[in-house]
């Protein structure tokens, strides 16, 4: 039966090679033509040159020049895994989505990461960690783009490419320093929430099996009757959510959740995670003391519901071909799940899908680990590795047609909503940066209490400005005075300079509210 690596590529692959006992196949180069050696260049004679008429040999190191694509702009050190999502709730009162019928199984392809490092980079290494998820379900791809914690950085996308160059390494030293990413956290303070949870012992978490995910947005679910009713999702670790101290993390072995994940699974101990749903009517949404739209901020008052399960089964066959060209993108939503006003999710709708096109290139949807389980049926075509070919068949590629006719049902068009509003550019309302960051801090056992303010102190102390160290500290005061108190002491920075820096962010918060600039 040929694997799912092999599937549509049958005459390509010899089911022998490869078995024991098989007779060697002879090798060839890329044209099919059997080479007379592998080891040896065609060179003149004992001490003569290499000829450039050895093409076996050019050919050979062309194709290793090129085995490289480039790495993703982030999340680039990661790791796959196939799996199965079974829906075990029946969600037809919120969502036309076909998925969640009771007891329906839909394949997945899951890719944790971290987020900053190099794809060479050890994967103890302090970072919020990717969770993605792409469902191949019977109405195309649904792709649900999350993280471990359940809240961002920032809450509009036109800060996405400043807030990761003050994280990656500097363009002058290429190291990643805590002077530019605290520099810039410093002008952010609704980064205050995210700083405890990544700084907290989540942002080394012992196992990928071992981790929540969150879809972190809000989005908007539809179902047959247009009814709308916004949502997030979140799914809960079955093995318990379990982390690292920083030092356990520093010594951890360079692969060692690659390492877990992969055994794991060999050994037939497949993770699972039961998947939940948290829901909102259009009216429920405005008594919030938040912006509902706003991912810096949890529903922390909103229950959840089980929906479904996901488990991990199987790993892929090819790291390069699965893990590695993978595309998710939160642009691959499906009939009924569609994208909230949230402004970082909007910005997301267009970059995932345009790095990818440059990335892995114009066909990436193509690609065995992308594409739909679905015919997919438009006059898309060509660009560089077109495999495309049952669409060559006919030369209408254009609508309409009545020589090749193809339609389109208006019920799957985005659901109409109204706007009226003025076109601007401000921030949204209800902007209040610190006060979940206090609520996670309190929540936290005093032993994770004591690691947050060590993994803070150890990045905040080395920063040499004495303006971002009180700014920064200032913040996580306004969090819990207790977190500044101690935090203050850390990094030695006096208590007087951080009640000034409360009081001037308390004035200008009040002069924004009375209007002025
Ligand atoms: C990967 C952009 C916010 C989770 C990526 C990639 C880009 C990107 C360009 C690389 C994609 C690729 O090469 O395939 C952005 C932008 C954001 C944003 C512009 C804000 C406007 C977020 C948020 C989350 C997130 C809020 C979590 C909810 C991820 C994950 C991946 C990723 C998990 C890796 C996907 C994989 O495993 O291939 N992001 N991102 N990103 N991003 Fe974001």
């Amino acid at each position: 039966k040929p694997t799912a690596d092999q599937a549509g590529v049958a005459g390509t692959v010899d089911a022998a090679a490869g078995q024991p006992g098989a007779a060697p196949a002879q090798m060839t180069r890329d044209n099919g033509a059997p080479i007379g050696s592998n080891r040896n260049s065609l060179a003149v004679g004992d001490a003569g040159p290499v000829l450039l008429e050895d093409t076996t040999l050019i050919e050979k190191l062309a194709r290793f020049d090129r085995e490289r694509i480039p790495e993703r702009v982030v999340h680039a050190r990661g790791t796959g895994a196939l799996g199965v999502f079974r829906a075990t709730t029946d969600l037809s009162d919120v969502t036309k989505a076909s998925l969640f019928a009771t007891g329906k199984e839909t394949p997945v392809f899951v890719r944790f990461s971290t987020v900053i490092h190099p794809s060479g980079s050890p994967e103890g290494l302090r970072d919020p960690r990717g969770f993605a998820i792409k469902f191949y379900t019977d109405q195309g791809n649904w792709d649900l783009v999350g993280n471990n914690l359940p809240i961002f950085f920032i809450r509009d996308a036109i800060q996405f490419p400043d807030m990761i160059h003050s994280l990656k390494p500097s363009p002058v030293t290429n190291k990643q320093d805590p002077n530019r990413l605290f520099e810039f956290f410093s002008g952010t303070p609704e980064a205050t929430n995210m700083l405890v949870h990544v700084y907290s012992n989540l942002g080394t978490p012992a196992s990928y099996r071992t981790m929540d995910g969150n879809g972190v947005h809000a989005f908007k679910l539809v179902d047959k009757d247009g009814k709308v009713t916004w949502a997030k999702f979140r799914l809960i670790s079955r093995q318990g959510v379990k982390n690292l101290n920083g030092d356990a993390a520093n010594k951890a072995p360079f692969n060692y959740l690659t390492d877990d994940l992969y055994s794991a699974i060999a050994a037939g101990d497949n993770p699972t995670w039961d998947v939940m749903l948290q829901t909102m009517t259009p009216d429920e949404l405005g008594k919030l003391s938040y912006n509902p739209f706003d991912d810096t901020k949890e529903w922390l008052e909103v229950p959840f519901r089980k929906i479904g399960e996901l488990t991990l089964n199987q790993v892929p066959e090819n790291f390069f071909r699965w893990t590695e060209q993978s595309a998710f993108a939160p642009a691959n939503l499906v009939p009924g799940i569609e994208a909230s006003p949230d402004r970082m999710l909007q910005g997301r709708l267009f970059s995932y899908s345009d790095t990818q096109r440059y990335r892995v290139g114009a066909n990436v949807m193509d690609l065995p680990v992308n594409k739909p389980r679905v015919p997919v049926v438009n006059n898309y075509q060509d660009g560089q590795l077109d495999t495309a070919l049952a669409n060559k068949k006919v030369d209408v590629n254009y609508f309409p047609s009545v020589l090749d006719p193809k339609t389109v049902d208006p019920s799957f068009a985005p659901t109409p909503y109204k706007v009226d509003a003025i076109a601007r550019t401000a921030p949204i309302s209800k902007t209040e940066p610190f006060d979940q960051a206090g609520q996670f801090y309190r929540s936290l056992k005093p032993a994770d209490k004591a690691d947050l303010v060590k993994n803070l102190a150890g990045d905040l102390g080395v920063v040499t400005s004495m303006r971002t160290k009180v700014v920064m500290v200032s913040y996580f005061t306004q969090a819990d005075r207790d977190l500044g108190a101690r935090l203050a002491k850390a990094v030695k920075v006096p208590m007087g300079e951080v009640e000034r820096a409360v009081a001037e962010y308390t004035a200008a918060v009040d002069k924004r509210y009375a209007g002025q600039p």
